[in-house]
């Protein structure tokens, strides 16, 4: 596979960063682009003994000679890229020459992240506050800042007040708090402009010379599908475009020059803050997904909700998606669990609903209807062969692979690297 796609099938942490990371090296991918979201996805990568959590760079950067891209449809916040290239660093990874920001990628800014404190009071989608949604709202609306920007002062601190004019007079007159200084905002993004120039460069030509010089590139997204903005189930959804497409826009390239597209399914369903989620378990067996899969965010901290899958949201996914491929992830929290529940419809009054609604009045109200699967007793953690899996658990994957007619290339059976099944 010279370049493939790898999307969250349902509403993120579908555990991408360890497919990331293992697919980099079994498939020897010359470079790792992400292409979507901020600093508010969090990809939880296991090598050997040491954790490491990547916000904003792919997480390809753990291995070496490796060329990592940070895309023009991430938007960075500069701080925090700083303080996770030190925190690498620090861990022993090398960056030098091996990673690239998109020079046309937006930048987070101070105001930014004040304007989405105010927001959250009254809105409460359940952002990470990290100030990614009025970041893409200034680039829809044609005010944001670019990484490029960095380069030119002049033109950097005539954004920057020209930008404050507005945000000042909502943070004032509408929200009654203190207005930001442009000066000491300007003088704060020269520091980091000194620090990150070395990486700004022209990643579309990058990424496209590899691509046409036979190199592999790895396409990495972050959240999921049902977070998509125009595809999932907005208004509680990111702001940028999680789905494959997304892929193509954020990173500059042609669709014609995408082999695979590989859709990571968490084995159950799992979502971060509001918003509708039919197959929700509200109950001890919930918790107790949460507590064995460690259902919380890796950057906020936050509880995961947790619930049965959805096949429902899945199937809408493999539409908007075109997956060639699924991993299922964490079948090993299944372990153990006697009866298992897929969705394969809804209920909603007097209907039967086989479509993922569009109307979230709908979707909140919807009834999942269930098919019951015999669970397995015998543990899947680390097995590496699909004939050694329990019975069950082989049924189970057999269901939805028929259900979604896609295959399941990939099975993950732990967090560690090498707890992963390979079907194909
Ligand atoms: P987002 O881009 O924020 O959606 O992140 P993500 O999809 O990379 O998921 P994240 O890393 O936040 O969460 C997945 C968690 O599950 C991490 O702690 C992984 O180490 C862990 N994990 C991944 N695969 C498996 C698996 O098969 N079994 C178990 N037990 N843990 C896994």
């Amino acid at each position: 596979m010279p370049t493939a796609v790898i999307v969250g099938a349902q509403w993120g942490d579908e555990g991408k960063g360890k497919i990331v990371d293992f697919l980099t090296e079994e498939f020897n991918f010359d470079y790792v682009v992400r292409f979507q979201g901020g600093c508010n996805a969090g990809h939880t990568v296991v090598v050997g003994d040491e954790k490491y959590i990547l916000h904003q760079i792919p997480s390809g950067i753990l291995h070496k000679n490796k060329k990592c891209i940070i895309g023009n449809g991430v938007v960075v916040n500069p701080e925090s890229l700083l303080k996770e290239i030190e925190t690498l660093i620090n861990k022993g990874v090398e960056i030098n020459d091996n990673l690239f920001i998109a020079k046309h990628c937006h930048i987070i800014m101070a105001y930014h992240i004040a304007i989405e404190e105010q927001l959250e009071k009254s809105k409460k989608i359940g952002t990470t506050k990290k100030g990614i949604g009025p970041c893409y709202t200034d680039k829809i609306a044609r005010n944001g800042v670019r990484m490029v920007d960095l380069l030119y002062p002049a033109v950097l601190k005539s954004k920057i007040h020209a930008n404050l004019e507005i945000i000042n007079f909502l943070l004032e007159n509408l929200y009654h708090t203190e207005p930001l200084n442009g000066e000491e905002i300007f003088n704060q993004y020269m520091i980091y402009a000194d620090k990150l120039k070395k990486y700004i460069a022209d990643t579309d030509i990058l990424i496209n010379e590899a691509i046409d010089s036979g190199k592999n590139v790895l396409f990495e997204g972050a959240q999921g599908t049902l977070l998509d903005i125009d595809h999932g189930t907005y208004p509680y959804v990111t702001s940028s475009n999680t789905v494959a497409g997304g892929a193509c826009t954020g990173a500059g390239v042609s669709p014609k020059k995408i082999d695979s597209i590989i859709g990571i399914v968490k084995a159950y369903t799992t979502r971060v803050g509001g918003g509708p989620f039919p197959t929700e378990m509200k109950d001890e067996l919930g918790e107790s997904i949460r507590q064995k899969g460690g259902e919380y965010g890796a950057t906020t901290g936050r509880p995961r909700r947790c619930g049965w899958l959805d096949l429902v949201g899945l199937k809408h996914s493999v539409r908007v998606n075109g997956f060639t491929g699924i991993a299922i992830t964490k079948l090993d929290i299944l372990d153990g669990i006697e009866k298992l529940k897929v969705c394969v419809g809804y209920r909603y009054g007097n209907t039967v609903l086989e479509e993922f609604p569009k109307e979230i009045e709908i979707l909140e109200n919807c009834i999942p209807i269930y098919e019951e699967l015999p669970g397995w007793k015998d543990s899947t953690k680390g097995i590496k062969n699909y004939e050694e899996l329990p019975g069950n658990a082989k049924k189970y994957l057999e269901f939805i692979e028929k259900s979604l007619k896609v295959k399941i290339q990939i099975i993950s059976t732990g967090q560690k690297r090498d707890e992963i099944i390979i079907k194909e």
